[in-house]
């Protein structure tokens, strides 16, 4: 605990260890205790001689007051900085069903372990923005979110006794992203990172992990969903997020070979071209969703038909403007999330297409290890993935149909 010393100081001696140098952690620690007006010191550092060399740093932090350094501790503890002494976690019972405890842990998106009895557990099923539940007779620590706290669970209160791994760039890393960490901007080499994400899903499939795409209408309206399908037939997706919009015009087009009403091989606005969307969602409606209609013969082309024959695990999730919607679509909310994380199991790569609402989504759900890239021709979607905290995250401001084009052309060539 935080005490105050003779001379009427607040210490604590942080540990760093891993790659501290070059993933630049210890300049960002020793930057965030001077933003804090804080001091350190730095006790002892071990400084690797090879590039596969860990290194570790021991600093003494000094405060003005407690709760500097508490609101100091608190920032360090994403960065992997742990007090040197340390104790097991703190924990409160949760006293109302869906609601944590006051002073609850909030959990990041990056691997945690909790001290439970002197034994470091690492906390299952993570993502940020939840609280960790600790189960002492399995000696396990689940991460849950806020609605699905029961009364009398033990939760994980305070920062004591819980470790983070930050993330770390390695040099020469094949697991990692050769273009991680770097800005987003449309004024990059578009065909290198193209080429880093075909690389990063070819290892991902190497390895037997899933591909999660995550995927807006701007697939279809642009005439991009043809690469898509390409990518399904190919093994390249094996998991679906997307809304009603995606699914919808998805299918208009396979119905009316519109999408919104444009055709898609003229590109001129059909007559009534407007009401495709809602004859096609009538369709479906009618035959009672969209695998009645692929068993019926009646969708026999594009995305959802192409998911369905090669067992791609799907969600559409609802949204408040979705029209229909279609009868496949979730729409409570917190069930369509419920079901986003039974899936996300085994995902290892995820690629975000023109949809700002759902890359959101599946970002606040993703463990930091899974590798995301981010496309859309908006620059501030793909910002604001990163500043939500899917810092693994690499951001393309692209068209979504040349850049598709580009990466099936990767794949496959
Ligand atoms: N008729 C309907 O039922 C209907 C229609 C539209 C949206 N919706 C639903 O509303 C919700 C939000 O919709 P959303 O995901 O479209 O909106 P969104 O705002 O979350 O995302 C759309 C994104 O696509 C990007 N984009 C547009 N054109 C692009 C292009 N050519 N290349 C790359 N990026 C491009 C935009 O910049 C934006 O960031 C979803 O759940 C969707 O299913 C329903």
């Amino acid at each position: 605990m935080i005490q105050a010393k003779k001379e009427s100081k607040f210490k604590e001696t942080v540990r760093l260890e891993g790659h501290i140098i070059d993933s630049l952690i210890l300049p960002k620690v020793l930057d965030l205790i001077l933003r804090e007006e804080a001091k350190f010191r730095i006790a002892s550092i071990q400084i690797g001689e090879r590039p596969a060399d860990p290194s570790w740093a021991e600093i003494e932090i000094e405060a003005p007051n407690a709760e500097t350094l508490e609101r100091l501790l608190q920032k360090l503890t994403p960065h992997g900085a742990i007090p040197l002494l340390q104790s097991d976690c703190e924990t409160a019972t949760a006293d109302i069903d869906g609601c944590f405890p006051d002073n609850f842990y909030s959990t990041t998106n990056l691997t945690t372990e909790v001290r439970v009895a002197g034994e470091w557990i690492e906390v299952r099923e993570l993502e940020m923005d939840c609280g960790i539940v600790i189960d002492r007779q399995g000696m396990q620590a689940y991460c849950r979110p806020m609605h699905r706290i029961k009364t009398g669970d033990e939760v994980v209160t305070g920062r004591l006794g819980v470790r983070v791994h930050p993330l770390e760039r390695k040099v020469d890393d094949p697991a990692s992203f050769k273009f991680m960490n770097s800005s987003v901007s449309s004024e990059k080499p578009k065909g290198i990172t193209v080429r880093d994400i075909a690389e990063a899903m070819r290892e991902t499939r190497h390895e037997g992990k899933r591909i999660l795409l995550v995927g807006g209408p701007a697939i279809i309206h642009t005439g991009a969903a043809e690469h898509v399908c390409r990518m399904i037939r190919g093994g390249y997706i094996q998991v679906l997020f997307a809304g009603n919009a995606l699914a919808t015009h998805d299918i208009e087009q396979a119905l009316m070979g519109t999408s919104l009403g444009v055709h898609l091989e003229k590109g001129v606005p059909m007559d009534e071209g407007h009401e495709h969307h809602l004859r096609a969602i009538n369709r479906i409606r009618r035959l009672g969703g969209i695998r009645q209609a692929v068993d019926a013969g009646v969708l026999k082309s594009g995305i959802m038909y192409e998911c369905i024959r090669h067992h791609v695990d799907t969600v559409l999730a609802g949204s408040i403007r979705d029209d229909g919607p279609l009868p496949d679509v979730i729409t409570d909310c917190v069930a369509a999330v419920e079901r986003m994380r039974d899936l996300r199991e085994g995902v290892g790569f995820c690629l975000m297409v023109a949809t700002m609402l759902h890359s959101v989504a599946t970002g606040n759900i993703l463990p930091a290890s899974v590798r995301c890239a981010c496309v859309d021709i908006n620059p501030a979607t793909v910002t604001k993935l990163a500043d939500r905290g899917t810092s693994q995250s690499v951001g393309i401001v692209t068209d979504v149909e040349p850049f598709l084009r580009a990466l099936v052309h990767e794949l496959y060539c």
